[in-house]
Formats: C-alpha cells, sequence, structure tokens
C-alpha cells in the first residue's frame, strides 16, 4: 500500500493545466485535428509556466513534483485534448532515461533545457519489426575503436518525432549477447545523420506528429551514451516505460473523462419523447458505469504514481503495467458509450465526442500494448506466488499431493 497524498504545489500544476486547457485546447483542438497541426501556443504556456520540468529534479533546473503531478497535468491537457496529452507525457517519456540512468554530466546537459521547455524530447525504442518485441531490435550502434559509436537504421512511430531536438534512442551494441544487447544514446536532432521520415497519417491523436526516425550513421561519443555504460539499454528502456505507462494511463483517464462530461452535458439536454435522455434508466445507467469505471481508474493511476514517487521500485512495475492496461480500455470503453449517448451526431464531426472515440484506440496500443500489460502484469503475480507460496501456509504439502500438486514439479 502506498500513502496517496498531493502536495499543494501538486495541486497548483493541476489548476495550471486546467487553465491552459480551456485557454488554448479546448477552443483550438477540432482545428488542430483536422490540420494535424501541433498547438504551439499550448506548449508554450506550458513551458513559460515551468510545468515541463515537474518530472525534473531541482538540481538540474525541475519542480521535482513527481509523476503524480505529472499524471495530474496529462489528465487535465487531455479532458480537453488528448492529443495533446501525449505530446506532453512523451517529454517526460523521452527525458526520462536520462533522469533516471544518465550520468551527472548528461543530466546537467540536458535536463535544463527540458525543464525550461527549450527542448522537446521523443523516444526512440520501436521499429518496423520491433514493437512488442523490444529486445528485438535492429537498429545498430556500431563501436568505431576510437571510442564512438555510429548509429544506423530507422526507427518507426516516434511520438513528437519532427518536433524532438533530443531523442533518447535504443539500439544494437552487442549482437551477440542476450542480456546485454541493447544500449541507450542520446541524440540531438541537429546531429549529422539524423532526419525525419515518413509523417504518419493517423486515425487519432491527429495534432501530435508520429514519425519514422532516421539515424543514418550518426557518429556519437563516450558523452551521448546513456548512464556512460553499454549493454544496459533494455533496463534502461523498461525502468523508463515503468515510470512513463502512468502518464499514458493518465491520458486515458481524461480521455474518459473529456467524453463522459461530454456525454452527461448531452444527455440532459437532448430530448425524446419529450424527455430529457438523461431521464431514461438505460442511459443512466450507462453514465453511472462510465463514471465508476473512470474513477477507478483514476485511483490506480494515482497508486501507481504513489508507489513511484515513493522510490517503490518493485511494486511500480506490476502497477505501472495495471494503470496503463486499465485506464486504457476503459478510455476506449466510456468513449464508445459516449458515442451511443450522442447517437446519430456522435458518428459526426460535428461534435467533439468522435474525436475523443478516435483519439481513445492508439492508448491500447502504444507504449507497450495492453496484451504485454496483461503478460507483465500476470508475471509479477507468478513470481510472488512461487517467492510466497500461500496454499502451503495453509494446506500441508503432504496434504495437497493428495490434491493431484506435484511440488518436485512446481520446484523444477
Ligand atoms: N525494469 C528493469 N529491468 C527489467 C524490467 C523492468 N521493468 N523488465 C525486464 N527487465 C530486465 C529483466 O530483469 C531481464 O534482465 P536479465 O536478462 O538480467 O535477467 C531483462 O530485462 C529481460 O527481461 P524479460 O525476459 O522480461 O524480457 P522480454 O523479452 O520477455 O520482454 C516485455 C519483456 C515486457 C515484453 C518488454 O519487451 C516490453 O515491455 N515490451 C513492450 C515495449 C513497449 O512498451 N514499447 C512501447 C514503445 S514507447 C511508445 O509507444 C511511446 C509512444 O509512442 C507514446
Amino acid at each position: 500500500m502506498h500513502n496517496i497524498t498531493f502536495t499543494d504545489a501538486q495541486i497548483a500544476w493541476q489548476a495550471k493545466a486546467k487553465e491552459i486547457a480551456i485557454t488554448h485546447l479546448l477552443p483550438n483542438a477540432a482545428r488542430h485535428d483536422k490540420e494535424q497541426s501541433f498547438n504551439e501556443a499550448a506548449f508554450t504556456a506550458a513551458a513559460e509556466s515551468g510545468m515541463l520540468g515537474i518530472w525534473i529534479p531541482k538540481e538540474y533546473g525541475g519542480g521535482d513534483d513527481g509523476i503524480a503531478a505529472l499524471a495530474l497535468c496529462v489528465e487535465e491537457f487531455s479532458k480537453a485534448d488528448p492529443a495533446f496529452g501525449v505530446a506532453f507525457a512523451v517529454n517526460a517519456l523521452g527525458s526520462l532515461p536520462i533522469v533516471l540512468g544518465g550520468t551527472h554530466e548528461q543530466k546537467a546537459k540536458y535536463l535544463p533545457q527540458v525543464a525550461s521547455g527549450k527542448a522537446a524530447c521523443a523516444f526512440a525504442l520501436s521499429e518496423k519489426f520491433a514493437g512488442s518485441d523490444a529486445g528485438g531490435l535492429s537498429v545498430r550502434a556500431i563501436d568505431q575503436g576510437d571510442g564512438t559509436w555510429k548509429i544506423h537504421g530507422e526507427k518507426k512511430w516516434t511520438t513528437n518525432g519532427s518536433r524532438a531536438t533530443i531523442i533518447t534512442v535504443f539500439a544494437v551494441s552487442d549482437p551477440e549477447s542476450r542480456s546485454r544487447r541493447l544500449s541507450g544514446f542520446i541524440v540531438e536532432n541537429t546531429d549529422p545523420g539524423f532526419s525525419i521520415g515518413k509523417v504518419e497519417d493517423k486515425m487519432g491523436i491527429r495534432s501530435v506528429p508520429v514519425n519514422e526516425t532516421i539515424f543514418d550513421g550518426i557518429q556519437l561519443g563516450e558523452d551521448r551514451l546513456l548512464g556512460g555504460k553499454l549493454g544496459m539499454g533494455f533496463k534502461h528502456a523498461m525502468m523508463t516505460l515503468d515510470f512513463a505507462r502512468p502518464g499514458v494511463a493518465a491520458q486515458a483517464v481524461g480521455t474518459a473523462a473529456g467524453a463522459l462530461e461530454l456525454a452527461t452535458t448531452y444527455a440532459t439536454k437532448r430530448r425524446q419523447f419529450q424527455k430529457p435522455i438523461s431521464s431514461f434508466q438505460m442511459v443512466q445507467k450507462m453514465l453511472a458505469d462510465m463514471a465508476m469505471k473512470t474513477e477507478a481508474a483514476r485511483w490506480l493511476v494515482h497508486a501507481c504514481a504513489a508507489a513511484a514517487d515513493q522510490g517503490d521500485m518493485k511494486a511500480v512495475n506490476k502497477l505501472a503495467a495495471m494503470a496503463k492496461c486499465y485506464a486504457t480500455d476503459v478510455a476506449v470503453e466510456v468513449a464508445t458509450d459516449a458515442v451511443q449517448i450522442f447517437g446519430g451526431y456522435g458518428f459526426m464531426e460535428d461534435y467533439p465526442v468522435a474525436k475523443f472515440y478516435r483519439d481513445a484506440k492508439i492508448l491500447q496500443i502504444y507504449e507497450g500494448t495492453n496484451e504485454v500489460q496483461r503478460m507483465v502484469v500476470a508475471r509479477n503475480m507468478v513470481k510472488s506466488a512461487r517467492d510466497f507460496d500461500y496454499l502451503n501456509s495453509v494446506i500441508p504439502q503432504e496434504e495437497q499431493k493428495t490434491f493431484g500438486v506435484d511440488y518436485d514439479i512446481l520446484n523444477a
């Protein structure tokens, strides 16, 4: 169990995010979605407020307000525009490898730029042939024998790719090794050999750029090797995802909350059979279920953020997978029901509810598919069951053997 409390600073950040959402996101979300253009005004407002440093330690120019503050802000943004919510969350995802695994010099060089909003970040892990199998990458980091590496290859679906000035990239530095195959590197968008490939044309989150990113023999020295250590890439990427998944889960909570708010308001205004449809029990059941699921998802996200902020690494892996999976499933269910409540109008782009429905789907796919999250949750459960034999503490082993439990096999 973790103590879920919010500091005054965290609550103030939430209020600031709400203000930015009302001023910059709500009135412009539909236009940016249509034009596939990024809401730079909202990003500038967030940067000017200091919000881009909330997950960054104070000594590197941040506010040290934790993953809880990140989740609160991402939820507020996503209520108004889930695409901006993910752009903000990915700025954290792209810089967390440096926060969690960087050397002091790397932190001192890059994190103040991120905190002030001078730099925007991306996280380049996925490739055309390596999505869920994050260990199966093919982008290479080739040792030049003089303390430098050349990065060769292409990454796929780099969220924020074309806006990012700092890209944390994971590449194969030792193809012969199983556990030390990958290393993380910090690439700057001005590095010779870096370029942006295809701009993806997406079903949802259309106002945030998602790109192919190309690394054509980018030469990097040891100062760009994440943490100054080879072979740590997989662990750095996994640790980062553990801390970043509450962000995407908060995006899901915001998406659900935004769709729910629209559906509730619409249900009170739309009249059929001479009554507002909110007076019909079947609509009420839908609204109540949507609200309960959204609230449950919100508290799971906060439980996970609390574990991350209290440094309980063991708990974070499972809670992050649970929060990401549950909240994103909820977002899709709630956005679907919200469209249903809007009826024919919900299917049209005239009302913003269709956009919530389109924006929701990717949540179940990126930052680890929900199939991967369920696998992570189950692996944690199986491991705990092995570590502590609950059954054995209730019924003696000898007795269990008569029920068909083979301890020799279990302990093999
Ligand atoms: N923290 C630290 N170390 C970890 C770890 C964690 N959370 N998870 C695994 N490891 C370590 C293991 O201990 C193991 O170490 P040893 O070899 O020393 O024993 C090693 O890493 C390998 O672990 P696994 O055997 O568990 O690895 P696996 O190959 O079975 O894969 C996986 C595990 C969970 C499926 C992983 O590949 C995964 O998370 N895949 C999904 C990738 C993903 O989330 N991609 C999203 C990209 S980002 C994105 O989408 C952003 C966006 O656009 C918005």
